[in-house]
């Protein structure tokens, strides 16, 4: 019998999210917060030691089994992402998930394999989406959706529908970033729904779409630049856009409000509604004091995140 141990990272947006589902530019970062796990193929679908149902079976888990002719796996979840607050827990699952039924199944485990296979399962079980989150995963690093890039960052183009994204790899100079979570649940489909009732039905909406892919394309040129007050600066613009598309939420805005004082900008992250907010700063200390005693559960960031990873454990006979 072969154990395989799968991980994927989480991830954090720093400009883009919601616009990046209609083909706007976006730019987003793996975290080192991991959901791992070990797999082996068995006799049926266990979930750590119990039968799999649709209650510990996430729609993500089916789609990618069935895809692989539904062989029966037993996996043991060793760490999670925390779900619903944007840090992209459920494009992490799919992805270590993913690259272990592979592995298992002596397929190809590359990198770019994995993330269309993890985008094909989040776009099946949320509807829309980009595939933002799920590349960013699979990846590692930082990652640019959308935005113009030298051939050698080139990564891979994924099209839906009538939809494009070509994504890339992006060097992000040593920042420090924080995360402070609201502890909002708040799961992404439906936010994307509501900014895409929003946008279809409004003018005003589309151009405040519009206006967060110029903000993110000017934030890609700050990264290059290392400018961080100039980057922060579109951050809490991007904060202010977001809110008017109706994503942030009393919670989060009161964390971002905390985080300034001592940051060069913050706003909401990923889907928003709940969720997580991040600031850009040199001080995540005194960010993360003001986002504890605000309420939020603060996480200093790292930049540099390893993306998807899959190895043989043990091999032996039965
Ligand atoms: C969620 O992390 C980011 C969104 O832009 C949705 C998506 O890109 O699929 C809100």
């Amino acid at each position: 019998m072969t154990t395989v141990h799968a991980s994927a990272p989480g991830k954090f947006v720093i400009l883009g999210e919601h616009a990046v589902v209609y083909g706007k530019p976006a730019i987003a970062l793996a975290m080192d917060m991991r959901f791992s796990m070990r797999a082996h193929i068995n006799d049926d679908f266990k979930i750590n030691g119990a039968p799999a149902n649709s209650y510990n079976m996430s729609p993500h888990m089916r789609y990618i089994s069935e895809l692989h002719g539904n062989t029966p796996i037993s996996i043991y979840i060793e760490e999670r992402i925390p779900s619903g607050s944007g840090l992209g827990s459920s494009a992490a699952l799919s992805n270590a998930y993913s690259a272990a039924v592979r592995m298992l199944k002596h397929l190809p485990t590359d990198k770019e394999s994995i993330a269309r296979e993890a985008f094909q399962a989040e776009f099946n079980a949320q509807g829309r989406g980009s595939p933002m989150d799920t590349s960013a995963s699979a990846q590692g690093g930082g990652i640019a959706l959308n935005v113009p890039y030298k051939d050698e960052d080139f990564l891979w183009r994924i099209e839906k529908g009538d939809r494009a994204w070509d994504i890339s790899k992006i060097d992000v100079p040593k920042m420090t970033f924080v995360i402070g979570n609201t502890g909002v649940k708040a799961p992404t489909g439906p936010l994307v729904e509501k900014v895409r009732k929003y946008k279809d039905s409004n003018t005003f909406a589309r151009g405040i779409v519009d206006e967060i892919g110029t903000v993110t394309l000017e934030g890609m040129d700050a990264i290059k630049k290392n400018d961080r007050v100039k980057l922060g600066s579109l951050m809490t613009y991007d904060h202010k856009l977001l809110s008017i598309l109706g994503v942030s939420c009393p919670q989060l805005n009161k964390l971002v409000e905390a985080a300034l004082p001592y940051s060069y900008g913050a706003k909401l992250t990923g889907s928003g509604g709940g969720g997580c907010m991040v600031a850009l700063t040199d001080k995540p200390e005194k960010v993360a004091e003001a986002i504890s005693l605000h309420g939020g559960t603060p996480y200093i960031v790292k930049s540099g995140a390893p993306g998807v990873q899959v190895e043989v454990k043990t091999k032996h006979k039965h």
